[in-house]
């Protein structure tokens, strides 16, 4: 297998372009590749401050690296969730993280949640509990919050986050099974601010989950390679793994699946939530002053308060 622009021994063959690349030409294509998204959807520009969310693993530390390589003014933020009790999974996640901060001179912001708020997400997640046993919801939902949070403190322009491909398909295969007609208007590579919420921005979803990993790889980034001790069996896995083995009987099948979706956007099937187009008048929690469906405190301020 031979670099499609060189000649010389590829690393990677995509067999959905029909690229095989060498290490040289395949870290200048996901360059140029994230160059290309963040201009094709808008996203973001130059004299803009972005805040990327990072977790310790491939596609984040990764996207990080893109963005500062291309020249964006770029800070990250890591949420330590305290998933340390059957394998320390935060505390080297947030080890890779700082260390790979520290090598390039960038600002990581670090929240720990159990030191702000009293209690680590599994001990969120059991307090709480509705019948659950793992404390995924409770951990998405103070991602979203926080990340949030953060980048309205801190004046940034947008939050980027690192979900690439495989993440989108399997969530629109979920969403289209489901018929979550808000959902599926929400999943774009763009939403854009509105009153209380920033703007979000996905600049890898048209990357396979093997094409961030070997950018980390081939770059020497070290990651956290576990998931997280939760995600073991959950319905985004089972969903990843479904999807694979359409795309090994038919080569290009999650682009197809994803890029079908975004075509579906553009022609308005999915319309934008009223409450993402900024027409619904939301109320404020009385605690914390974001944005909420009900009146009262917001879903965060009713988790971490226990009212
Ligand atoms: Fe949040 Fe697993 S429960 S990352
Ligand atoms: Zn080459
Ligand atoms: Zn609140």
């Amino acid at each position: 297998m031979k670099c499609k622009k060189c000649r010389h021994d590829a690393v990677i063959d995509m067999r959905h372009h029909n690229l095989a690349l060498c290490k040289e030409h395949y870290l200048e294509w996901m360059v140029l590749q994230t160059e290309r998204s963040i201009c094709k959807f808008g996203m973001f520009s130059h004299d803009e401050r972005l805040l990327v969310a990072v977790s310790g693993g491939k596609d984040s530390l990764s996207l990080w690296d893109i963005l500062w390589k291309l020249g964006y003014a770029v800070d990250g933020l890591y949420l330590d969730l305290g998933i340390d009790e059957e394998e320390p999974y935060s505390r080297q996640s947030g080890e890779y993280a700082r260390q790979f901060a520290a090598q390039r001179g960038l600002h990581l912001q670090v929240i720990d949640i159990q030191q702000e708020y009293g209690e680590s997400i599994p001990e969120m997640g059991r307090r709480t509990k509705r019948g659950h046993t793992k404390p995924c919801s409770q951990c998405g939902l103070v991602k979203r919050y926080l990340l949030n949070k953060q980048a309205l403190e801190g004046g940034y322009d947008a939050i980027v986050t690192a979900h690439n491909l495989d993440d989108e398909a399997a969530f629109l295969f979920s969403n289209l099974t489901h018929w979550s007609l808000q959902y599926l208007g929400r999943q774009r590579p763009l939403l854009p601010a509105t009153s209380g919420f920033a703007r979000k921005a996905k600049p890898f979803c048209q990357f396979y989950e093997r094409e961030c990993a070997a950018y980390a790889i081939l770059n020497g980034i070290q990651y956290i390679y576990h998931e997280c001790p939760y995600a073991e069996g959950s319905k985004q896995l089972r969903n990843k793994s479904l999807l694979n083995q359409m795309e090994d009987q038919q080569t290009g099948f999650k682009t197809q699946f994803y890029l079908g979706y975004l075509r579906a956007l553009e022609q308005g099937i999915f319309p934008q939530s009223q409450e993402d187009a900024g027409v619904l008048e939301k109320k404020r929690c009385h605690r914390c002053g974001q944005p909420t469906q009900s009146a009262g405190l917001c879903t965060f301020c009713r988790l971490v308060t226990g009212k």
